[in-house]
């Protein structure tokens, strides 16, 4: 039986985590759960799972919760104090982190230096401050099981393979909803097109980042930081069948893949479950009803957002934090219809040029930098 918490229990990761836990109730058991603002969910799964520990965002959804389930024996926390003492409690075995943006960065740090083992969905902690973040991992002798279903998948492909011998890692992308478009045609690009993600289920957020390929770019952020490899040693391949999660390449030219199905289940329930494989009722791809398997090199000339975040993985210091800010920034505005689709990699760009280089950035420079490119990017997002 191992001891569960997730942060971000009510988004799209973090529902598809109970499912897992939901259908092995002898293999783990859930010790807390965290959500923002989701009352009602949170509600519904407190009743399923019966954790101890539960963090909101505030008090006024603490009043809002107590109305909708009783939370007596549970304690309850806002999340200023309550994600760090879910990191850190003494029962949590494994702390999957499926929060969106960069609340659980400081959580993720405590948990790594309490020997908690780290299910990593929430890939802006990675991309902010990766160089500090593992560093803080192998100080610690820490543990972090990607749960990104392509890092998912290089993870599984590395096991068991000595560093030294890879060569290439070749992360895979569907291309998204806008894959087949001229480039003249993304300006017609409005908020439900962007939604439509051809082959994934996922918040909002990461379905827009999908579409304009910053998905892709923060995954070779992430890829780079995890598994301690250069960022030119990562070709992004794009496979709109989505059959193949990723590939590594090895020294003597032999390439493993990870192939799956894709539901997010199957990453979640390999972390969860890791270093075993256990079965489940997934079903298996369906490989003779495959009409083609193709691959294609990304066009950076259409999908700017991808392009710039290549150049911020090789710049590395601050550009992957100010990067990630002026994006989530800009998506924002996108999902609130405040500017266009190809206004994203403006905003993104522009932030970036005017901001001070850091090569080495310590926590307290990487907390104000973001604070300054959200600022920075709102200006632009909202006078556009
Ligand atoms: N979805 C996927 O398939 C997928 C795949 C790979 C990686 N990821 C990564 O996993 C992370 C989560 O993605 P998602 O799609 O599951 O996001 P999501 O559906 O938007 O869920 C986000 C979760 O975080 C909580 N949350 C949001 N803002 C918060 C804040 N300021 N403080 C504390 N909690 C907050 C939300 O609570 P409320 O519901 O109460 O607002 C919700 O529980 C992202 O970093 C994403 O890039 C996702």
């Amino acid at each position: 039986m191992k001891n569960i918490a997730i942060l971000g229990s009510t988004g799209s990761i973090g529902t598809n985590t109970l499912r897992v836990i939901h259908s092995r109730p002898r293999d783990f058991r859930v010790i807390a759960l965290s959500s923002y603002s989701n009352m009602h969910l949170l509600a519904r799964q407190i009743k399923l799972f019966q954790p101890k520990i539960i963090s909101v965002s505030d008090e006024h959804c603490i009043k809002k919760l107590r109305q909708l389930v009783n939370l007596s024996g549970i304690k309850v926390y806002t999340q200023d104090k309550g994600l760090e003492f879910i990191a850190k409690h003494k029962q949590v075995q494994t702390l999957v982190v499926a929060t969106a943006g960069i609340v659980s960065l400081l959580p993720t740090i405590r948990a790594i230096e309490h020997g908690k083992t780290i299910a990593l969905a929430n890939k802006e902690p990675l991309v902010m401050a990766g160089d500090i973040l593992m560093k803080i991992v192998r100080k610690n002798k820490g543990r972090i099981i990607p749960v990104d279903s392509e890092h998912s998948a290089i993870f599984q492909c590395l096991h068991n393979e000595q560093k030294e011998s890879f060569r290439r890692i070749y992360l895979t992308g569907t291309g998204g909803p806008f894959h087949n478009y001229a480039k003249k045609d993304l300006k017609k690009v409005n908020l439900k097109m962007a939604l439509n993600h051809p082959k994934w289920k996922m918040g909002k957020k990461i379905t827009i980042d999908s579409a304009t390929l910053m998905n892709k770019g923060l995954e070779l952020i992430e890829a780079r930081w995890l598994f301690d490899v250069r960022p030119e040693m990562i070709e992004i391949v794009i496979h709109p069948e989505a059959l193949i999660h990723s590939m590594v390449e090895f020294c003597d030219r032999s390439i493993l893949a990870q192939l799956g199905v894709t539901d997010m289940r199957l990453p979640i329930q390999y972390a969860l479950d890791y270093p075993l494989r256990c079965a489940n009722k997934l079903k298996s791809p369906d490989f003779f009803g495959l009409k083609s398997v193709t691959f294609f090199k990304p066009d950076l000339n259409k999908f700017p957002c991808l392009a710039i975040a290549k150049k911020a993985a090789i710049l590395g210091g601050s550009a992957g934090c100010v990067m990630n800010a002026a994006n989530e920034i800009a998506v924002e505005a996108f999902l609130k219809e405040e500017i266009s689709f190809l206004e994203i990699p403006d905003v993104i760009s522009r932030v970036l040029e005017k901001h001070k280089f850091v090569k080495h950035p310590n926590l307290d420079k990487i907390f104000s930098l973001d604070k300054w490119a959200r600022r920075e990017a709102g200006l632009l997002c909202y006078q556009l």
